[in-house]
């Protein structure tokens, strides 16, 4: 595999509204960023990316534009961003911005004007149907809820909005939608960001006739993705913006992709051919997701998650590169999904970690990940912040669903529950802000919060630190060629990374249980291999060629 900085970097996510506040108001700041910037140094990331934060009305807490050249007013200004990117550089790490094309915000001016005058420059820059049998212009529905279609009555049409009605969608057909965003990543790009986390970033090509989805039962309005993702002339957009702006700047590139295989992920980050570096797709994501009915909980395989993270490390391997996530901004927190909140949050925020980041590709921590933090659930509609959760709630609430039962599957799914705030200290607000925050604080901070973490040597917060730093000082954890073992196990999550005459054994129990697994048709286990790294203590059992596992442990050996 080619070597890239990117390859070798492991990524920080801020969600800064959730970061951390330096002037009180209950809004995390860029000020506050720069104010944590030694943490995040010490945690081991090369990489931070920073969800949106230009001018916006905040429908969507940032994912909804208004101007892309001017900063969030509550996060500070432009000077606070150069400030911001010259001590990020400064440390030797680098910093890549969210980039959200997809849509703006119904503010931005180009709507603005676009309303104002269907023939004028801007006419065109969304996508403006007229109305059909007195209804929207076809079926679609948006991700949030209801009609992708909002009617508007100046033009006396209707436009396209995949997303709230404050997100029109843009029409990429246009040139000049095209030329104006192309201008925009240049500009940030020639002031020195090092790259871009693309939103959405496979949508922007509709099929051009917007036929109706096939009907569903119990759903007026069916999600367009046939008709939206990976779209007819997606892949000219991406390479016009490769060729024009990408091409010319060392950065890098991560696309946001719904509704995408490795087959088809292949196209987007081939590493001859592909416009950008990666994608993060939802599959796993789904495995223990069902959106169809509130409440609905899906058990999962550990075998299922195995596969489909398998697929994706064969099908890119030699050809694309992996972005390894467990969490963000929209997932509810992987400790309270797929770890054991409750028993064993320690170790098995440790396990995850291992087993993920230690396969090949990219490792994207979000905040407050590193300390184990866990989701939280508000008991009244009130507390929410998220403009998907108020439109699941109004959804499934007027289909006739038992409140509780709405409330339930809020309180498990909700975008919030990775949105509250970063938990700093034991201090009131976590030590988030002296002010009172935006969206409440998980009550569980004075547990779990960075300041404790810091100080504790066995903390998920000095764990990440080691298998950062083993990842950084063992090439073969970062090119070397990935091998799944017991396949089968539904324990257990076992695999090899193998480079030049090197070999390593990550091996994590998914179990409430002690387990034992037999290495032998894989690995001959030696009694004195090296141990890199482990989420327990004392001397490890190893007979044999069987390798005995304790609840949510993860042994990482280097076996030759
Ligand atoms: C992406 C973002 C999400 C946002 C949506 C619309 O999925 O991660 O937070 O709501 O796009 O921009
Ligand atoms: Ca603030």
């Amino acid at each position: 595999m080619a070597e890239a900085w990117w390859k070798e970097s492991a990524v920080y996510q801020i969600y800064p509204r959730s970061f951390f506040d330096s002037n009180g108001d209950g809004i995390g700041d860029l000020q506050g960023i720069i104010a944590k910037l030694d943490y995040i140094q010490r945690l081991g990331v090369d990489v931070l990316w920073l969800s949106p934060i230009y001018q916006s009305p905040n429908d969507d807490n940032g994912y909804d534009i208004s101007d892309y050249f001017k900063i969030m007013k509550e996060f500070g200004t432009l000077v606070d961003f150069e400030n911001l990117l010259e001590a990020v550089h400064q440390r030797g790490m680098k910093l890549v911005m969210d980039l959200v094309v997809n849509h703006t915000s119904d503010e931005h001016l180009w709507f603005v004007e676009s309303v104002k005058d269907a023939q004028g420059t801007y006419g065109d820059y969304y996508i403006w149907r007229p109305g059909r049998d007195g209804g929207p212009p076809n079926n679609w529905g948006a991700f949030f809820g209801g009609s992708a279609w909002q009617y508007c009555e100046q033009r006396d049409a209707y436009y396209l909005h995949l997303f709230s009605k404050k997100q029109p969608d843009l029409n990429w057909e246009h040139p000049g939608v095209r030329r104006d965003i192309l201008d925009m990543m240049r500009w940030w790009l020639n002031n020195g960001v090092d790259g871009f986390r693309m939103d959405v970033i496979n949508l922007l090509s509709k099929h051009p006739e917007l036929p109706d989805m096939p009907a569903q039962e119990n759903q007026p309005y069916p999600m367009p993705l046939p008709y939206v993702a990976n779209g007819p002339k997606i892949h000219e957009y991406l390479q016009e913006m490769k060729r024009e702006v990408l091409d010319d700047f060392p950065c890098m590139t991560v696309g946001e992709m719904i509704g995408v295989t490795p087959e088809l992920a292949l196209r987007y980050v081939d590493e001859a051919t592909g416009p950008l570096n990666m994608v993060f797709h939802f599959e796993h994501m789904y495995v223990d997701h069902d959106w169809s009915q509130p409440g609905q909980k899906r058990s999962w395989k550990l075998t299922e998650m195995k596969a489909i993270l398998r697929k994706w490390q064969e099908t890119l391997q030699g050809r694309g590169w992996n972005a390894l996530y467990w969490n963000n901004h929209d997932q509810p927190r992987s400790l309270s999904r797929f770890g054991s909140e409750k028993r064993y949050p320690v170790e098995s925020a440790k396990m995850l970690a291992a087993v993920l980041f230690l396969q090949q590709g990219t490792p994207f921590i979000y905040q407050g990940e590193e300390l184990g933090m866990t989701n939280c659930a508000f008991e009244r509609i009130e507390d929410y912040r998220d403009v998907a959760t108020v439109g699941m709630y109004e959804q499934f609430t007027t289909a006739g669903y038992p409140e509780d039962q709405v409330m339930a599957a809020i309180q498990r799914l909700s975008r919030d529950n990775a949105r509250t705030p970063m938990q700093w200290s034991a201090e009131p607000h976590g030590g988030f802000t002296t002010g009172k925050p935006w969206i409440k604080v998980n009550p569980n901070y004075k547990e779990i919060n960075a300041a404790a973490q810091m100080e504790e040597p066995h903390s998920v917060f000095n764990f990440y630190r080691k298998l950062l730093a083993l990842r950084n000082s063992n090439s073969v954890l970062i090119y070397g060629a990935y091998k799944e073992i017991l396949p089968d196990s539904e324990d257990v999550y076992a695999f090899l990374r193998t480079q030049g005459g090197e070999m390593v054994l990550v091996a994590g129990n998914f179990r409430h249980k002690e387990v034992k697994v037999d290495l032998q048709p894989w690995v001959k286990v030696k009694p004195d291999m090296e141990m890199l790294l482990t989420n327990y203590q004392g001397p490890r059992t190893l007979d044999d060629g069987v390798l005995l596992l304790e609840p949510f442990e993860v042994v990482v050996y280097r076996v030759s």
